[in-house]
Formats: structure tokens, sequence, C-alpha cells
């Protein structure tokens, strides 16, 4: 089941309610009744253990973190207007992000309580679905430094209410600023090991190929594992054509958008152009920007009747800006599109 909501509905609210909130998942949802759950933690620990859910809710300390979560396939429809991307992928406009309330215990909780040995340098996740093409379930991992920061969850919660068998409940990761297939959902193990995970989405999918490689030439062994997210931005309205005249008046044309930050940097200013980037003027920020979180942007354009392209960019605090072009970032995976996102209206 893969649905998104509209941009618009999107950034209605910072907080995105759960029936708009994007899903993404390679194989049906496994039906997991909590009481017959279990949690097994093994691998580089001095005490591998199995944990209910009723231990993991009752044991630890509960933690809540506001989280925007993005997957790596964000924006691929801009890349296939430049080249025709892998046919197995999804066209996702803007809608593969979302953010929630996630509700859940801090992963590095039971990292410590199974005690972490020395050689472990990266924390492996296991799903309970069954990928057909894989005959496993979804999988990946994230390095033991990241799995150890607070705000990396082990979730059962979101938005206040119990997580939703299609969002990964019983149990989910949660690992904020890291592209959505690392917060593996219905997790059922987790390997304390001295690379990363051997699973098809960590050592084939989602992986970052240069842009002369091509689906017959790849090497699956080569190619950059997909971690930590970039910093993007795009226009949530208005949507390219022709503005109604209602959404134009004397010529000032209202714009707004999200900005998302690279990995754990925050926000810092949202810039937006109405000559195809000539020159810019800066967005105002609605939202106060946050680590982890997207942020709210808006801006008022004064446009004579015609065409113009609109255009937006994003700085965080770590000094990352976005791509120029399309062509800076296209790859024959779609992956991680943060190019500038142009938007073409007549006014
Ligand atoms: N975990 C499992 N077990 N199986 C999946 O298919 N999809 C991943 C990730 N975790 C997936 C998974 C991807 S690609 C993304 S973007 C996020 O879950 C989406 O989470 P959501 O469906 O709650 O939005």
């Amino acid at each position: 089941m893969n649905l998104g909501a509209a941009a618009t509905q999107l950034r209605a609210a910072l907080v995105t309610p759960v029936p708009n909130f994007f899903v993404r998942s390679h194989a049906p949802v496994p039906v997991i009744a909590a009481d017959a759950y279990r949690l097994h933690v093994d691998g580089l620990v001095d005490q591998p253990c199995t944990l209910t859910l009723e231990e993991l809710q009752q044991g630890f300390p509960v933690h809540t973190v506001t989280a925007t979560l993005q997957c790596a396939g964000l924006r691929r429809r801009e890349l296939t207007a430049l080249e025709p991307i892998d046919a197995a992928e999804i066209v996702w406009d803007t809608d593969a992000i979302s953010t929630a309330r996630w509700t859940g215990v801090r992963l590095s909780d039971i990292l410590r309580r199974a005690g972490v040995q020395p050689a472990a340098a990266h924390v492996g996740f296991l799903g309970l679905d069954q990928v057909a093409k894989t005959q496993d379930g979804l999988g990946g991992s994230i390095p033991l430094a990241k799995a150890l920061e607070d705000d990396v969850l082990l979730a059962y919660g979101m938005n206040d209410a119990p997580l939703l068998p299609i969002h990964g409940s019983p149990l989910r990761a949660l690992v904020p600023g890291y592209i959505g297939a690392r917060s593996v959902k219905w997790v059922g193990r987790i390997t304390l090991q001295v690379a990363p995970s051997t699973n098809h989405f960590q050592a084939r999918a989602y992986k970052l190929f240069p842009s002369s490689v091509r689906a017959e030439t790849v090497n699956w062994d080569e190619g950059e594992m997909l971690g930590v997210l970039p910093i993007n931005s795009f226009i949530t309205s208005p949507q390219a054509g022709v503005l109604p005249t209602n959404e134009t008046r004397r010529g000032a044309v209202f714009v707004q958008g999200i900005a998302l930050a690279g990995g754990d940097a925050v926000i810092e200013r949202v810039e937006l152009s109405n000559d195809s980037g000539q020159s810019w003027t800066a967005a105002t920020l609605t939202s106060s920007p946050q680590q982890w979180m997207w942020c709210f942007w808006e801006a008022t354009c004064s446009l004579s009747p015609g065409s113009h392209e609109l255009v937006v960019r994003a700085f965080d605090t770590a000094g990352h800006t976005q791509p120029m072009h399309l062509a800076d970032v296209w790859n024959f995976k779609g992956y991680v599109n943060n190019a500038y996102h142009r938007v073409r209206i007549s006014v």
C-alpha cells in the first residue's frame, strides 16, 4: 500500500493527521497480535534478549519526538522528466513526506540494557513483513552513534494514539533525519553488528549512484548507502499552470511551501525567486524551525501578467543549500531529489 496526500493538504498542519500521513510499504501489512509480538535483540551484545510489547512499554521511560518522515523517493516525478527512472520505482511527487508526534522507548535504552560490545558499529533492524522479491522482511541499519542518540525511537504511538498497522504496529523504528527506509516498520529483530546490514534494502536498494550509471551498467556493490537526508524545500501552492483569478489580486501571488533541513541541522532561511532564479527574496517562516521537523514558509510575489517560473531554495544551520538543477542530482533510481523546486505559472 502506497499513499500520499495532496501537497496543499500536507501544508495544512505542522503535525500531519494520521489519515493524511503518507504510506510506503514494500509488502503487505503483516498481521501481528500485540500479545504475541516479540522483539529480539541479538548480535554483539552481552545479553541477547527477547522483549514483549508490555515489557517495552512498562520497563523503559516513555519518550516522545515530533519528527518528519521522508521517503528517499520524494520528488522523483521531476527527475523522470529528464530521463526515465527505473520502472519499478514509485513516481512520488512532493507527497512522500509527513510529520508526526512519535511515542515509544529510546533505542539507546534497549541497547544499554542488552550491553553493546566494543566491536559493534552498526545497528540492524529487520521487519516482520515478507517482501516477495527478497523472501525476507525489509531491513536496514544505522551507525551505532546514531542509534545512541536520544531521539531515535522504537515507537508504538503516533499522534497520541496507538500506532496503526499500516505505519508499523506493534513497533517501528523511528530514525529522525534519515531516509524513511531506515525507520523499519513491524521491527522484530535488532542486531548489533560490525558492518552495515546485508538486507536487500540496505545493500542494494536505497543506494545512490552517479548520474552516469544506468540499470544496465550498475555494479550493486558500489554506490552510496543512503542514510542522512539532504536539505530540501518545495512549493505546495500555487500548482503549475494558469492561476485562477481568485489566486491573483492585482498581480500579487501568494506562495506557500515546506522546507526540511539536512540531517540534524535546522532550517535557517528560505528564499523564493519569481524570475527563474535571477533574483531572490526571503520567504517568511510561519513555523519556528526545529530539529527533525519540517518548517512552513510563505511569500507574496508581485507578478505582471504572463508566464513566470517560481523557484525555492532553503539554507540550514549546517551551511547546506540545495543543488540548482535536476541534472545535478539525477540518478537512475530517482533518490533524494533536492534540486531547487520550480513551478511555472501563468498570471
Ligand atoms: N519497514 C518495513 N518493514 N517495510 C517497509 O516496506 N518501508 C520503509 C519504511 N519502513 C517499509 C518499512 C519506507 S521506504 C518508508 S519511506 C517508511 O517506512 C514509510 O513509513 P510510513 O508508511 O509509516 O509513512
